[in-house]
C-alpha cells in the first residue's frame, strides 16, 4: 500500500473513494446531509453509510464512517475508523482511498498505520482468485491539515506495520513451506535492517545440553533450530539487554499423544510466539530504538515417529532439572525451558518476557480478546499491562499460586511436564518459573490472540494477528530507552 499525507484542500483524483471519519451529532450538509437523514447513520463507532456517486464532491464513492464521540477520538479510533473505511471500499474496483481525518497531525498518522495493517493480506498461494474479488485499492492519502507534520510521525508507524505483517507472514505461511530451518532464515534476513543473527543447530544444542528443547524435535526430519537475534542500540552497547523468548513450534501435531485430526491445521501457528519476537526485533531495528535487545527463538517441530520422543521418557534440560514427559503435546514448555535457561544464562537480561501459544487452557480462562500475563514481578507485569492498554492488546494478569506446584510433581524426576487439566495454563507458567532465576521474567500465553478468525478488529484482517509486537514494542519505548 502506497500511503500519502495531502492537504485537505488537495484536488481528489479520479477513481478515488473518500472515506469521511465522522462523529456523533455532526451535522451533514448538502447531498451528503439528505444521504444521512434517509438512513439510519448517526456517527456511531463503527457504523458506516456508503454513498454512491455523491454529488459535487469529484469522487466515486464516499463513506462516512463513525467514530462515535468526538471527545474521546483517540489514536486507537483514528485506527480503526480509517480501517473500517478501507475495508468498505478495498474491492470496490476503485483505486485510490483519501481518507479525511479532522485534528491533530498523530491521527493522520494513525489513520495511515490503521490502513496498513487492514490492508495485509496473505494471498501468495492463491493463483485463481477473480480480479474483481481482489482488493482495488493500492493508494492511500491522508487528508489532514499538516500533511508534512503527519509524515514527519509516520515512520515509526510505519516501521511497526512492516514488522506486524512480517510476523503475519510467518504465522500464515503453511508448515510444508516453514519448518525451522526456513523460519531460521528469515529472521537472518533481517542482518539488513542491522541486527546480528546466530543460528544453532541440533549439534550445537546438544553440546549446550539442551535435552529439553532437542526431544521435542527429535521425531521431525527437520532440523531443531535456535535463534539468537541481537540489537544494539544503546549508547552503551554493553549495556545489560531486554530479552523476549518466543515458543516456535513450526507445526505441532502433539506427538506421539496426538491432537484429533479436527482443527490440527491450526498448529501450523503454534510459532506464534516466535513470530512475535522475531517482529519485535524486527520494529527495534527499524526504528533504531535506543535500547540493546535479544530475541531468542526454539524452533522446532513436535511430529510422531520411530524417533520421536515419549510419554515415559525423562529429559535432562540445560539447566539439569529432568523432566518426566506424560503427554507429548505438552511441548512448548519444553522448548521454553532450555530457550530462557540459555537467555538467563548468556545474557544476564534485564528482563525476559516469553511468548508462546502454549496452552487450550488460556482460551477457555480469557477467549479470544485477551492473553495471559505470568510474571514473577509486579513492576515488569505493570508495564506490560500499561502498554497492552496503551496500544489495544488486551493482556489480563494471571495467578501464579505455590499451591498447584504440587500438580506437576513427578515420582522419578524433578518435574512432569503437566499438570492435568485444571489450571491447566497456571500449572504451564509454573514450569517454566523453575526455569527463571533471580531476573524479571514474564510469560505471554498468547494461544488465545495470536490468530483470530473471525476477527472482530477492522486492522486485523481474519487470520495471523502479530499479536505483541505492538506492546513490547510500546514497553520498550517507554520504559527501557535512552
Ligand atoms: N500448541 C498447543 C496449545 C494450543 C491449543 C495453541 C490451541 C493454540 C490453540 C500446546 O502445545 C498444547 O498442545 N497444549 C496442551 C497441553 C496439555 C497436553 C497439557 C493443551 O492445551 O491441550
Ligand atoms: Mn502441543
Ligand atoms: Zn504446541
Amino acid at each position: 500500500m502506497d500511503i500519502q499525507f495531502v492537504a485537505a484542500d488537495a484536488a481528489i483524483p479520479a477513481k478515488t473513494a473518500v472515506a469521511r471519519i465522522v462523529f456523533e451529532g455532526d451535522v451533514h450538509e448538502g447531498a451528503v446531509g439528505e444521504a444521512v437523514s434517509a438512513s439510519r447513520f448517526t456517527g456511531g463507532k463503527g457504523q458506516t453509510l456508503d454513498i454512491l456517486a455523491p454529488q459535487g464532491l469529484g469522487a466515486a464513492r464516499l463513506v462516512l464512517v463513525g467514530a462515535g464521540k468526538r471527545d474521546a477520538f483517540d489514536l486507537i479510533g483514528a485506527e480503526h475508523a480509517a480501517a473500517t473505511g478501507y475495508n468498505a471500499v478495498k474491492a470496490s474496483g476503485l483505486e485510490t482511498l483519501r481518507v479525511e481525518v479532522s485534528g491533530g497531525a498523530d491521527l493522520a498518522a494513525h489513520a495511515a498505520l490503521g490502513v496498513r495493517l487492514a490492508s495485509y493480506r496473505f494471498d501468495k498461494y492463491r493463483t485463481k482468485e477473480k480480479a474483481e474479488k481482489k482488493p482495488s485499492i493500492a493508494k492511500t492519502l491522508v487528508a489532514t491539515v499538516d500533511p508534512d507534520a503527519a509524515l514527519a510521525a509516520f515512520p515509526d508507524l510505519a516501521a511497526l506495520a512492516d514488522a506486524i505483517s512480517f510476523t503475519r507472514d510467518l504465522v500464515s505461511e503453511p508448515p510444508n513451506v516453514l519448518y525451522p530451518a526456513e523460519f531460521a532464515s528469515r529472521v537472518k534476513a533481517l542482518e539488513s535492517l542491522g541486527l546480528e543473527v546466530e543460528i544453532l543447530g541440533e549439534a550445537e544444542m546438544m553440546k549446550l545440553g539442551m535435552g529439553s528443547l532437542l526431544a521435542v524435535g527429535q521425531g521431525s526430519i527437520r532440523e531443531s533450530q535456535l535463534v539468537i537475534a541481537r540489537w544494539n542500540g544503546a549508547a552503551d552497547k554493553t549495556a545489560q539487554p531486554v530479552a523476549f523468548v518466543g515458543k516456535g513450534v513450526c507445526f505441532d501435531t502433539g506427538g506421539i499423544s496426538i491432537k484429533p485430526a479436527d482443527g490440527m491445521e491450526d498448529m501450523k501457528w503454534d510459532m506464534g510466539g516466535a513470530g512475535t519476537v522475531a517482529g519485535v526485533m524486527h520494529v527495534l531495528a527499524a526504528r533504531k530504538a535506543k535500547v540493546n535487545a535479544v530475541g531468542i527463538l526454539g524452533l522446532v517441530e513436535n511430529m510422531p515417529d520411530g524417533n520421536a520422543y515419549r510419554p515415559g521418557d525423562v529429559l535432562t534440560s540445560m539447566s539439569g532439572q529432568t523432566i518426566e514427559v506424560v503427554n507429548t503435546d505438552a511441548e512448548g514448555r519444553l522448548v521454553l525451558a532450555d530457550a530462557l535457561w540459555y537467555c538467563q544464562d548468556r545474557f544476564k537480561p534485564k528482563f525476559m518476557v516469553d511468548l508462546a501459544t502454549l496452552t487450550g487452557a488460556i482460551i477457555i480462562s480469557l477467549g479470544n480478546d485477551y492473553a495471559g500475563c505470568f510474571s514473577n514481578n509486579d513492576e515488569l507485569a505493570g508495564n506490560l499491562l500499561d502498554a497492552a492498554k496503551s496500544e489495544d492488546e488486551g493482556l489480563w494478569r494471571m495467578p501464579m499460586p505455590d499451591a498447584y506446584n504440587k500438580q506437576i510433581d513427578s515420582m522419578i524426576a524433578d518435574m512432569k511436564n503437566t499438570g492435568g487439566r485444571p489450571g491447566g495454563s497456571i500449572t504451564a507458567a509454573l514450569f517454566l518459573k523453575r526455569y527463571v532465576n533471580d531476573v524479571p521474567w514474564a510469560h505471554l500465553d498468547i494461544a488465545s490472540t495470536a490468530w483470530k478468525k473471525p476477527s472482530s478488529v477492522p486492522t486485523i484482517p481474519d487470520g495471523a494477528v502479530g499479536y505483541g509486537i505492538r506492546l513490547l514494542n510500546r514497553m520498550v519505548r517507554d520504559k527501557y530507552e535512552g
